[in-house]
């Protein structure tokens, strides 16, 4: 996600939207910029770094202007950068535009106009966005909020964007699809343009939620007009903000972590967009396409991680070994790096890391190209660290994951790791074209899936006010879900602090068993599949010694819910995809219980959000 904030009025517009901005941050800090407008023309800042490196930038320059537009960015196309910055600007100068977004079909449409004689300065795919109304305006002499309208109609992806333009200095120029736009109406015939109200709630609180393809024109002189993407004229519906800032930077959440819980229908679909096409048949990694042929071909891949990322590791090796018959080994960063692991150049390493930051996955990757193996990544953070050493990869595009304990980015590593499991068994042929087709449609569904499970938060919220006293519990799972229940009793112990084990179901008669009695919550995710019946046992051996049983069931199961003291139904799907929604239960059910317990969800007790040091 990236934060974009414009005005334009009365008032200096430099000082609105540099404060606008730093509301915005948590969307994503890689860079910021600015384009105002003034009497002398429209001049543009933009710096990598935070917003505060923009002010250094800007101190001793020319900062005047009724009208501006401003971004900070979350970098998704092109590493972060001054070139890469926005806004973006037209060859001529003449109009300057800031996106929040992606523009899936940039490639096709940057071909077209390099071949028209268009030089492109940056990798983003914003830049191909601005060169693409330009051409417009100038080819067919129409206004810049036309040529927006007909650019936005070629246009594939999602989009929040704000025109300004040196020739036009009346109005400024906004339209969205997928990603939020809010406009305020100012008391003085100004205007106010941003991701979320937070820029705008202290100088207004009348806004206009903008609704997909939407195209919004502010003029100093005719006001405020609505048209959509076909040219229709459209009533701002005005409505009038009710949240403090405060809440507003969390959407309206009490906490970062359960809006990025909240936020898993889009980040999920965020992460495959662009990347398969069930109705046509097709996945497509852009990332790591070179290096297909060569993973179908290994001897083994070896995927590297700690904590949340290395569960998705866990869940990874089920994927590529089921449907692509691929050898993985999944290793603890931190382990694999100081025990002299043998690695040779036929080797494929995967690293997987929200941050890309983290020292010891770091680390072990360079271990792991130090002795020639193929060095792969799964990274949230665009430019991060290990993003830049790895020979490719592919991003998860979760957006900015504020809170401690990871969510959206665990369940868009699943996704990309899916993807790529797909990807190769439909290469080396190892599942069938009905199966591959059924996963993809499968795979497609989930983003409204997940959401009906976030539908049920009320009854989930009653649970966890049962076991929020609780000191141990244990979670269980088999299969792929063994994973999703170490990434649940992980949930868990970091931010309520209690006690909590993962455990492959089968191996609680092994040990684990003797710690159950009536005060041991036991989760168990005991979806539809092959191991449905084993875990109905095991969830008997569970109340045979009273411990209290939360099942996790697919809709429709009967026979767990007989058994146990609590179920959570969730949507049936292709076993191989059960954890991108048995995780999302017991997210919430760890909110909840450390919601409580008052603990400091967003930054638990000794953690930090990306542990750079080992
Ligand atoms: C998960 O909730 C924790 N925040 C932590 O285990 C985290 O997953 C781990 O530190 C790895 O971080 P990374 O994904 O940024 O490499």
């Amino acid at each position: 996600m990236c934060g974009i904030v414009a005005y334009i009025g009365k008032k200096e517009a430099y000082p609105i939207i540099v404060k606008g901005l730093k509301r915005l941050e948590y969307r994503g800090y890689d860079s910021a910029g600015i384009a105002l407008l003034n009497n002398n023309g429209l001049n543009i800042y933009k710096k990598q770094g935070k917003v505060s490196n923009l002010e250094d930038f800007t101190h001793d320059k020319d900062k005047m202007g009724y009208a501006g537009i401003g971004h900070t960015r979350w970098a998704t196309h092109g590493p972060p950068n001054d070139v890469n910055s926005h806004p973006h600007s037209s060859e001529d100068g003449d109009i300057a535009l800031i996106h929040n977004g992606i523009i899936e079909n940039y490639d096709a449409i940057k071909q077209r106009l390099t071949n028209n004689g268009y030089k492109f300065k940056s990798d983003t795919d914003t830049e191909v966005l601005t060169y693409l109304i330009d051409d417009i305006k100038k080819n067919s002499s129409v206004s810049v909020a036309e040529a927006v309208r007909l650019a936005l109609q070629q246009v594939v992806g999602a989009y929040a964007i704000v025109v300004i333009s040196k020739s036009n200095p009346n109005q400024l120029v906004a339209a969205r699809k997928s990603s939020p736009l809010v406009l305020g109406i100012g008391k003085e015939n100004d205007f106010y343009l941003a991701s979320d109200a937070t820029p705008i709630v202290e100088y207004t609180k009348k806004v206009v939620y903008m609704e997909d393809e939407e195209i919004a024109i502010v003029d100093l002189d005719e006001g405020l007009k609505l048209y959509s993407i076909d040219d229709v004229e459209k009533t701002p519906y005005v409505q009038e903000l009710e949240l403090q800032l405060e809440a507003l930077e969390k959407g309206g959440y009490e906490h970062f972590m359960l809006k990025e819980i909240h936020e898993q229908p889009r980040s999920i679909k965020d992460c495959f967009r662009g990347r398969l096409n069930a109705e046509k048949g097709w996945v497509s990694l852009g990332g790591i396409k070179d290096y297909e042929d060569k993973m179908t071909k290994a001897n083994r891949i070896i995927m590297i991680a700690c904590g949340t990322s290395w569960h998705a590791g866990l869940v990874g090796e089920y994927l590529f070994e089921d449907l692509a018959r691929i050898n993985v080994e999944v290793e603890y960063a931190s382990e694999f790096r100081y025990r002299n692991p043998i690695i040779n150049e036929n080797d494929i390493v995967i690293a997987i890391s929200q941050s890309g930051e983290t020292a010891d996955t770091l680390a072990a990757l360079e271990l792991a190209k130090s002795k020639g193996a193929t060095i792969l990544g799964i990274c949230n953070v665009v430019g991060s660290s290990i993003s830049r050493i790895t020979d490719a990869g592919s991003y998860t595009h979760a957006g900015p994951e504020i809170g401690v304990a990871s969510t959206k980015a665990f369940t868009a590593q699943v996704t990309v790791l899916t993807l790529m499991a797909l990807s190769l068994a439909k290469i080396k042929g190892t599942i069938n074209e009905t199966k591959f087709r059924t996963m993809l449609s499968e795979l497609e569904a989930i983003p409204q899936k997940v959401q009906q499970i976030l539908d049920k938060n009320e009854d989930i919220k009653i649970i966890s006010e049962k076991y929020q006293g609780a000191s141990n519990a244990l979670y269980l799972g088999r299969g792929s879900s063994f994973p999703v229940a170490l990434e649940g009793a992980l949930k868990l112990k970091e931010i309520s602090y209690i006690h909590a084990e993962g455990y492959p179901a089968a191996e609680m008669k092994h040990g684990p068993i003797a710690l159950i009695d009536e005060a041991m919550p036991v989760f168990v995710i005991a979806t539809s599949g092959p191991s449905y019946e084993k875990l109905v046992s095991n969830i008997q051996e569970v109340k045979a010694r009273k411990g209290k049983l939360i099942a996790i069931v697919t809709e429709g199961d009967e026979q767990v819910h007989e058994i146990a003291d609590h179920t959570i139904d969730i949507p049936d799907t292709d076993e191989h995809l059960v954890p991108l929604l048995a995780t999302i239960p017991l997210q919430l059910l760890s909110y909840h219980i450390a919601v409580m317990r008052n603990c400091n969800v967003d930054q638990p007790r000794n953690l930090a959000k990306s542990v750079t040091v080992e």
